[in-house]
């Protein structure tokens, strides 16, 4: 017998995990999906709340997005053309495999965001899996910390020539952040490919940039997630920024009316806020570093990180989530992204991390 599919691992909050433990989402602590905790920027709410009437709801949405389009295009300082809105990015990597990945080979620079893997293979791509610089991958599929170079992964995808390369930047959950020098290089190697850029955390980094700057100069799609830096997870909400001819078939291929109104709203009220995202980002960064400097004076090894989570190596990832799922702790049990021997942990305000480094020294005694 076939074995059952199973869904994709992701951190975000498993509702039938909670119910069994009798928790509600408002009872738990979590590290494990790496939304900004200081959102949603309080003028987006109060858009969405004055949008809450009869007419907003019972109306189709703007299929074409146009006023969160144009206001992305003025942001990217792209024409309007180059920009689609998804429903979450999540939902704009499926239309990527959808058009771009049946039969074809695909580059997946891992370990990843195991969306990739999944939405690829549904289509039936052959997947290649070409390590991120700093990391290698083991015989037995599992990842660690090694001598990959930039060059290295470059003539990986050089050789393979892949239609569709998956990228993310900076990346999860390593938390490492390729410059746009590195881009630059790495792109060199395979200038025919389309480059799929996913950005979800690059607001989070003390330099943020973006490489919608080459859409005109080869195939890219540069996936803009708002569900994490303006915290939208709920309406779902993001975008990509692309060569036009790329957008304009993703346009045409993508369900109808699937950006509703309310996350329309939210979306272009969000982008009217960046000072708002400026500033929480910015303490953000500063309580990861203290974060990782109280786990650090605790006897653990968090590893660095350009952005709002970073990896913490342990014996056994899915034994540790579970003890602190107990203490109602969500962290990232790493192991679908071939790493059992880390979790991954996104800031959270200080009074919740106090509690995380408590909550792991005492794991510490328990075991020693
Ligand atoms: C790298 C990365 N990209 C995209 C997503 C999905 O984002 P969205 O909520 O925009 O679908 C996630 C969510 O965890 C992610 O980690």
């Amino acid at each position: 017998m076939e074995p059952m599919p199973q869904i994709v691992a992701h951190g975000t909050l498993d509702y039938a995990e909670l119910a069994s433990l009798g928790l509600s989402p408002d009872e738990v602590h979590v590290f494990s999906s790496n939304i900004n905790p200081y959102g949603p920027p309080p003028a987006v709410v109060q858009a969405v709340q004055a949008a809450v009437k009869p007419t907003t709801i019972s109306r189709y949405p703007d299929r074409l997005a146009m006023e969160l389009r144009r206001a992305v295009a003025r942001l990217h300082q792209v024409p309007e053309e180059a920009v689609l809105a998804g429903n979450g990015t999540a939902d704009i990597m499926w239309l990527i495999a959808l058009l771009f990945a049946p039969d074809a080979r695909v580059a997946i620079v891992s370990p990843t965001f195991g969306e990739y893997e999944n939405v690829a293979s549904l289509v039936d791509a052959q997947v290649i899996q070409p390590c991120h610089p700093g990391w290698e991958r083991r015989e037995d599929g599992r990842y660690t910390p090694g001598a990959t170079t930039l060059d290295e992964l470059g003539e990986a995808l050089a050789e393979q020539t892949p239609r569709l390369i998956f990228l993310c930047n900076p990346n999860n959950p390593t938390g490492h952040h390729l410059s746009p020098d590195e881009l630059e290089r790495l792109h060199s190697f395979a200038p025919e490919s389309i480059w799929v850029v996913d950005e979800a955390y690059a607001e989070f980094t003390p330099t943020p940039w973006s490489a919608s700057r080459w859409i005109d100069q080869g195939d890219w799609i540069i996936l803009r997630s708002m569900t994490k830096d303006f915290s939208l997870a709920g309406l779902r909400v993001g975008y990509a920024v692309g060569s036009p001819h790329l957008i304009q078939a993703m346009q045409v291929a993508q369900p109808p009316w699937n950006v509703n109104t309310l996350a329309q709203i939210a979306g272009t009220t969000a982008l009217d806020n960046l000072a708002w995202r400026a500033e929480t980002t910015a303490r953000l960064r500063q309580e990861t570093e203290a974060l990782r400097q109280a786990l650090q004076a605790a006897g653990m090894a968090p590893l660095p990180t350009s952005t709002n989570f970073f990896l913490l190596p342990v014996e056994d990832a899915t034994q540790v989530r579970q003890a602190l799922v107990q203490q109602r702790i969500l962290v990232r049990d790493c192991t679908s992204f071939g790493l059992p021997n880390y979790i991954r942990i996104a800031t959270q305000r200080p009074e919740e991390n106090r509690l995380l480094v408590e909550a792991l020294q005492a794991l510490q005694g328990d075991a020693s």
